[in-house]
């Protein structure tokens, strides 16, 4: 138990005890090598993750919200255009399609699994949908066959907003590799993470691997020739060096996830709320461990008592927030994401966490959702 019986929410630290020597390192000899932007090292970092996610590329960008707008641009999307995404995601999926021009529309969730119901999405189509942006929400991949189908015979582009989802698998397909191109986040928090913000788009086409390229670095094809209308995405040296050292690590972090959530699934059946549900194909790496109940807030408040940090990913969906409400839908319009929104807590995951803080915080859920269901 880190101090006094308190049980984080993440625990950056004790995965920089583990392993800060290295980071230590391995930042410093950047710091002394006076290359700070682009170069070998993050070079190296796009050919090892490429190599990681089982694709031919992989370019660097400095977020997660970044690989979206540049993978949307190199698309060709843009005003006029419609893309069909979910609303019970982080924000930045929303904001990178609204970036472009173009117009999200978004698509209730299927509650079992919290991603984007494939059912739903054909009749959100219109002549101007351009893609789908499934997310592979809290480390479990969306129904990607369904929605690739759906893609395939309406001609449409499809984007993975896999920044939750480093290492997870849909039916033996690594996630990332499913799509036209797949975004990662490397927030500190995620699965693998930096010491600050970075991302990356992958992608199995030369040519769109080539326009993302030029995109995050000002549409340049070489320097101060600017062919098309670009950013700077790049990502900064110093994270790449900290990333590198990470993703050997990834694997076993992952691994570790899941074995928290089996625990959290034994110690938890009896309780009465709703446990995360893994589908039978997919190798889920638990970014989150989400559980629902009909207090939530109760639940958070019994928690915040015994010094349980929780989350609410997300309270409220995208297409509720003030500069998405112009895109339609409002109250009411997406019941599933709607619910979840409400009722949905996240418990303390990450690698690090003892069987010892595992079993705390199940006894603590247990005690607060005992306690209410004997009081109604
Ligand atoms: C589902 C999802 N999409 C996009 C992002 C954006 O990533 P970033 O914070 O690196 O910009 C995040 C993470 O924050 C995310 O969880």
């Amino acid at each position: 138990l880190s101090k006094n019986g308190h049980v984080p929410f993440v625990d950056l630290l004790a995965q920089y005890a583990a392993i800060g020597e290295e980071l230590e390192e391995n930042v410093v000899r950047v710091l002394r090598g006076g290359q700070y932007v682009a170069g070998p090292d993050v070079d190296a970092l796009e050919a090892e993750f490429a190599e990681y996610c089982g694709v031919a590329h992989a370019v660097s960008v400095n977020s997660g919200t970044a690989a979206l707008h540049v993978a949307l641009l190199a698309l060709g999307i843009g005003p006029g255009d419609e893309v069909i995404t979910a609303s019970h995601t982080f924000v930045a999926t929303g904001e990178a399609i609204a970036l472009t021009g173009a117009t999200p529309v978004f698509v209730d969730i299927d509650p079992a699994t919290y991603t984007i119901d494939p059912g739903l999405i054909e009749e959100a189509m219109t002549p101007r949908t351009k893609a789908i942006i499934p997310v592979h929400l809290y480390g479990q991949p969306a129904e990607m066959d369904s929605i690739l189908t759906i893609a395939r015979r309406h001609g449409l582009r499809v984007i993975e907003d896999a920044c939750q989802a480093h290492g997870a698998d849909y039916k033996g397909r690594r996630a990332g590799t499913m799509s036209d191109i797949a975004c990662f986040s490397f927030y500190p928090s995620k699965n693998l993470g930096s010491a600050g913000e970075a991302g990356m788009a992958v992608t199995d086409s030369p040519e769109l691997a080539e326009k993302m390229t030029m995109i995050r670095e000002h549409g340049q094809s070489k320097r101060y020739h600017h062919d098309l209308l670009g950013l700077n995405y790049r990502m900064s040296v110093i994270q790449s060096a900290v990333l590198r050292v990470k993703l050997p690590h990834l694997d076993g972090w992952n691994e570790a996830r899941r074995s928290h959530a089996a625990a959290y699934n034994r110690l938890l059946a009896d309780a009465d709320l709703t446990l995360p549900y893994e589908r039978p194909d997919v190798r889920h790496v638990y970014h989150l461990y989400v559980v629902r109940c009909r207090d939530r807030d109760a639940l958070a408040e019994r928690l915040a008592e015994r010094k349980i940090a929780t989350g609410i990913h997300y309270p409220v969906p995208i297409h509720l927030q003030p500069p998405y409400r112009r895109f339609g839908g409002g109250p009411e319009s997406l019941p599933h994401t709607e619910a979840a929104a409400s009722t949905i807590l996240s418990l303390p995951m990450y690698a690090e966490l003892s069987e010892s803080q595992l079993e705390r915080v199940a006894e603590a859920v247990r005690e607060a959702v005992g306690e209410r269901a004997a009081a109604r």
